[in-house]
């Protein structure tokens, strides 16, 4: 097991994927936990990763210092190297410039780290600070253009120190440099693990068998690829069950049910459940209590649906890596998963779960989707959250602003496809926002809502940048909206970042 201690870098994860697609066992820990778990675990080898923050700034995030004397191999990567030489003694400094983008390592001295690495190459750098002293007992190992200690390493000790990104693509042997570390300083034996579809088909054949496994399909990428999945190992045992809330984009359904019955020869078993999720948000307001009364209908449904099932000993559930870390991140994330996921299921299921897809990320997920012949419609659609349509009618949800959110999302997604711009976004939508406004139709004055405009780009969920739309498009889906929705006297469109907010409005 090799644990990566994220001090808030972007590509935190990015480590742990490349350490795991070295078939290696990855665990993520929080620097204030790293050492006791390091010891307990007995950790085979640790990274420090980068982080945005100064190492010698007040309430900057450190590590216990005996982490350093346990004997175990530490590479510090970015932040990681720096403050493992802040540590230790040597001497950390903002550097004359910010060095963002490509570099070349070239290196002076031969280091088992840099086995078969050419004596210049391509590395990438992003980085302020930079260490302009090692500590004792530490030698200078590779330098850039601009820095001296590129690379730093006690041999002795085994703590090596980068202060490039050996995770990230555009860092020439940056996956030499990762597997070195694993196999000639850890001494893990390493194999390279390509995603094998049939590898994960023959694993749920065994796990399962004979028995029947159930898989909540929500007509999202990840559960179909699940489900996918095991049908292909246990074929009709499989029973694809959908909860149509009427919360969800139009033609979600259809998309479900196309798909398990053309594709895949099954018949998913599905409810038609909007009159109950409209009858439980009746009178509630309150975004977290809407997000509860939807979670547990869910839950409720899809229980006494299950019931119906008896010889059932598996639940399919389609959590990605992403999901992972962020149910164990921040607090928020945590809760945000917990009312949607089937991850949210009672245990007096009695079902023993099952993850196909746990290990890997959005784009290696899509990768298999191709494979297994997942339709584009379902590729390459936009995330829609659990709480659908819920949490973008801001205020109370009723059949009328459901129908009137319907409609405005229905020209928005239309717009954003037909200009491209749909497959560009992370996400488009409109959010009803409660607030009223004046306008003139035709002679008459129209005291109606205020509908705004969400579009964002965004990599990892966890920011999002607006986006910046040509106007003519925001101009046709203004005049489209206004138009074709008597109710709609205003459309605004939203340039807040996230953060400071989220991407959702409620
Ligand atoms: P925020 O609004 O927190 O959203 O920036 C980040 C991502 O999470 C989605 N989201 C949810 N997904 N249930 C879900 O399944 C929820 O309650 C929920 N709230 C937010 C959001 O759509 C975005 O992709």
């Amino acid at each position: 097991m090799i644990f990566v201690v994220d001090f808030g870098s972007q590509t935190a994860h990015l480590i742990s994927r490349r350490i795991r697609e070295f078939g290696v066992d990855v665990k993520m820990v929080s620097p204030e936990e790293a050492y006791q778990k390091a010891v307990k675990e007995k950790a085979k080898g640790i990274i420090f990763s980068g982080g945005p923050a100064s190492v010698y700034e007040k309430g900057a995030p450190s590590i216990d210092k005996r982490i350093f004397d346990l004997g175990i191999p530490i590479l510090g990567i970015c932040y990681g190297q720096q403050l493992t030489a802040y540590l230790l003694g040597g001497e950390v400094k903002r550097g004359k410039i910010r060095e963002d983008g490509p570099a070349t390592l070239k290196l002076n001295a031969s280091c088992p780290l840099f086995d078969s690495v050419s004596p210049h190459s391509r590395i990438w750098m992003s980085h302020g600070d930079e260490v302009l002293k090692p500590p004792q007992g530490f030698s200078l190992i590779g330098e850039s253009e601009t820095i001296k200690s590129a690379a730093i390493a006690n041999e002795k000790r085994k703590i090596y120190g980068v202060q490039f990104h050996p995770e990230v693509e555009h860092t020439e042997h940056g996956s030499l440099i990762l597997q070195n570390f694993l196999e000639k300083i850890c001494k893990i034996s390493t194999r390279k693990t390509v995603i094998s579809i049939e590898d994960i088909i023959e694993d749920l054949k065994k796990t399962v068998g004979n028995k029947k496994a159930i898989a909540a399909v929500s007509g999202g990428l990840d559960s179909t690829v699940a489900a996918a999945l095991v049908a292909r190992a246990i074929g009709k045992n499989l029973i694809p069950i959908h909860v149509d809330s009427g919360l969800m984009r139009k033609g979600t359904t259809e998309k479900v049910i196309r798909f398990f019955t053309d594709k895949l020869h099954i018949k998913p078993t599905f409810l038609k459940t909007q009159k109950e999720f409209l009858s439980v948000l009746k009178g509630k307001t309150d975004p977290e209590k809407k997000r509860k009364a939807i979670g547990k209908l869910y839950i409720d449904l899809f229980q006494e649906e299950c019931k119906k099932y008896k010889d059932v000993k598996f639940l399919v559930q389609g959590t990605i890596y992403s999901d992972v870390i962020e149910s164990r991140g921040t607090k928020n994330s945590a809760n945000i998963k917990s009312h949607h996921n089937v991850g949210g299921l009672p245990k007096s299921l009695k079902l023993t779960l099952i993850e196909p897809i746990r290990h890997l990320y959005t784009d290696q997920v899509r990768a298999i989707a191709k494979k297994l012949d997942i339709p584009d419609e379902i590729i390459n659609q936009q995330p829609h959250p659990g709480p659908g349509y819920a949490i973008r009618i801001l205020g109370e949800v009723d059949e009328k602003r459901l129908e009137i959110m319907q409609k405005a999302d229905e020209i928005v997604v239309g717009e954003m496809k037909r200009s491209g711009w749909y497959y560009k976004l992370f996400h488009s939508f409109p959010v009803l926002t409660g607030a009223k406004s004046t306008s003139v139709k035709g002679d008459g004055r129209v005291y109606g809502e205020i509908i705004a405009i969400r579009a964002v780009t965004s990599v990892d969920r966890m920011t999002a940048d607006w986006a910046k739309l040509p106007p003519e498009l925001l101009q046709k889906i203004t005049s489209r909206i206004t138009n074709e929705i008597p109710e709609i006297s205003r459309v605004v469109y939203d340039i807040t970042t996230k953060p400071p907010a989220t991407m959702e409005w409620e």
